[in-house]
């Protein structure tokens, strides 16, 4: 690797999912192996990264004005490098170098291995300079596919650093997608599903528990789905938990999204019986309709779902479980929309992700149904499931007053975050207060804030639970390991 950029500094933004963030780390490591020292503040950087993501319209305007923004940085500083990377870089890259030609590299994610040599092709003059997938092939069953694409050296390249590592890491597990649920972009952006080898999640998780690392989050976008072949054996997603479950170190371990569709016990059985696998389940029924499920293409029915949620109940007693819905999808009446709010009421989540539909370009929905709900309509229904969870998790959070939790602590809380901010004086004791407040996660992913020290953040607290909201618990913190 060249060190051509040697005293080049870069500022990176990232937009989206967990999977982003995870790219986004990743290639702040290989920038900084090529010279680049990072910064906080776009102005001041020679190269600016987006790393954006096309999930939602809305997702993607805000890219297109934060371009708009840096334009102005441009124009005053011409040398200054502008590139946009991730999933709307792949669906849309000749939208952006219409609206924005200022970009000077577009890079999907499928291609971020040869981003570093994209940078030069453009500081040499020749640009934009444009790297994107589009025709992903399908044609391998996905327990075979694509051992050693060009991303597995992006993802092998990670350099965990001993002394700046945080407590909690994400690995990713499987790439893309093959759902194609009829609303979503992300198969068409991340291209077919493809599952890492196994030894090297492993391998990852090793050398991540050895920077300090903890807590440790599997990435996957059906993560359930796992499937990697090995002679005539397949690694499935419970073999892969065992397997990164007894490396030395890792005290928690999660993972990412579940696809109820073809979710199967083996996995609640393996939660049960690895005590570091943390009792949640991110497990997304988009809708409580079975005619909406159906348009969405999503696999699962109404009825199945539920002897799922029981099923995970039965054998993981304590399980909390997240959920995502879509308000206003194509035809949704408000008798669908009351079947939304019947299966939140039944599932009684911890909490949950709602959005309003969005038609992507590209989607069979898109193409073949019409985005017929009004926005008010949908802005409406996005509050009455917001508000009908609100009720059960702040009924819930009161159950947890008097109980002690294991919390791993993430940092000082926002609250504090604001009360230290330069400049502001610490008078009186309540300043005082918030300036000592940690926020940290359960088990079951239940947001705790409390009162410490710094040096706690990282690591494993009991907390003894005072009192709760819907969102956050508040507790005592006495005891650490
Ligand atoms: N693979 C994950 C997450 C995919 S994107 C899963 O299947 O659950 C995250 C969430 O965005 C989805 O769960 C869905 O609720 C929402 N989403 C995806 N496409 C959307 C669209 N076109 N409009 C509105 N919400 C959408
Ligand atoms: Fe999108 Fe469905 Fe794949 Fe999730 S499972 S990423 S919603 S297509
Ligand atoms: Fe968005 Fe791409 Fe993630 S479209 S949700 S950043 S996979």
């Amino acid at each position: 690797m060249t060190n051509a950029a040697s005293g080049q500094t870069v500022y990176l933004e990232t937009f989206g999912c967990q999977m982003n963030v995870l790219d986004s780390e990743l290639v702040l490591g290989e920038l900084r192996a090529a010279g680049y020292t990072p910064v906080d503040a776009a102005d001041e950087a020679d190269l600016v990264l987006i790393n954006t993501c096309s999930v939602r319209q809305r997702a993607e305007e805000k890219v297109h004005s934060r371009l708009g923004e840096l334009n102005r940085c441009k124009q005053q500083r011409p040398d200054m490098m502008i590139g946009v990377i991730g999933c709307m870089a792949e669906r849309d890259a000749e939208g952006i170098r219409q609206r924005a030609p200022h970009v000077d590299v577009l890079c999907g994610p499928g291609e971020l291995g040869s981003l570093l040599a994209l940078i030069d092709q453009a500081r040499s003059g020749d640009r934009p300079a444009v790297a994107v997938t589009r025709d992903w092939s399908r044609r391998e069953p996905a327990a075979r596919r694509a051992r050693d694409d060009g991303l597995e050296a992006l993802d092998r390249s990670r350099r965990p650093d001993r002394a700046g590592s945080p407590a909690q890491a994400y690995i990713r597990v499987q790439r893309g997608c093959d759902k194609f649920c009829s609303y979503c972009v992300v198969p068409f952006v991340r291209g077919p599903e493809r599952s890492r080898p196994p030894d090297h999640v492993v391998e990852e998780a090793r050398r991540l528990a050895d920077a300090g690392v903890v807590e440790i989050t599997l990435l996957g976008q059906s993560i359930n789905s796992y499937a990697y072949e090995m002679g005539d054996r397949v690694v499935r997603l419970p073999d892969l938990l065992v397997q990164v479950h007894d490396v030395p170190g890792i005290r928690r371990l999660r993972f990412v999204t579940s696809f109820p569709g073809d979710f199967d016990a083996s996995i609640l059985r393996a939660m049960r019986d690895l005590p570091n696998v943390c009792e949640y389940l991110h497990l997304p029924a988009q809708s409580g309709s079975d005619r909406i499920l159906s348009a969405m293409r999503r696999d699962h029915t109404v009825d199945h779902y539920n002897a799922l949620v029981d099923q995970a109940r039965r054998i993981v007693p304590g399980i909390t479980l997240a959920g995502d819905f879509i308000v206003g999808f194509s035809g949704e009446t408000e008798a669908d929309h009351q079947a939304s709010c019947e299966l939140i009421r039944r599932t009684r989540y911890k909490n949950i992700f709602v959005f309003k539909y969005s038609p992507r370009p590209g989607t069979v929905a898109d193409r073949n149904l019409p985005d017929d709900v009004p926005m008010d309509v949908k802005r409406r229904r996005n509050h009455e499931l917001l508000a009908i969870q609100a009720e059960i998790a702040a009924a819930h959070n009161q159950t947890m007053i008097g109980q002690r939790v294991e919390v791993l602590v993430e940092g000082y809380s926002k609250a504090a975050v604001k009360a230290r901010q330069p400049g502001r004086p610490a008078s009186d004791r309540s300043d005082w207060r918030s300036e000592h407040q940690f926020v940290g996660r359960t088990g079951g992913d239940q947001i705790v804030v409390f009162d410490g020290d710094a040096d706690l953040i990282g690591r494993l607290v009991t907390v003894e639970i005072a009192s709760a909201t819907d969102l956050t618990l508040h507790g005592r913190a006495y005891e650490t390991s």
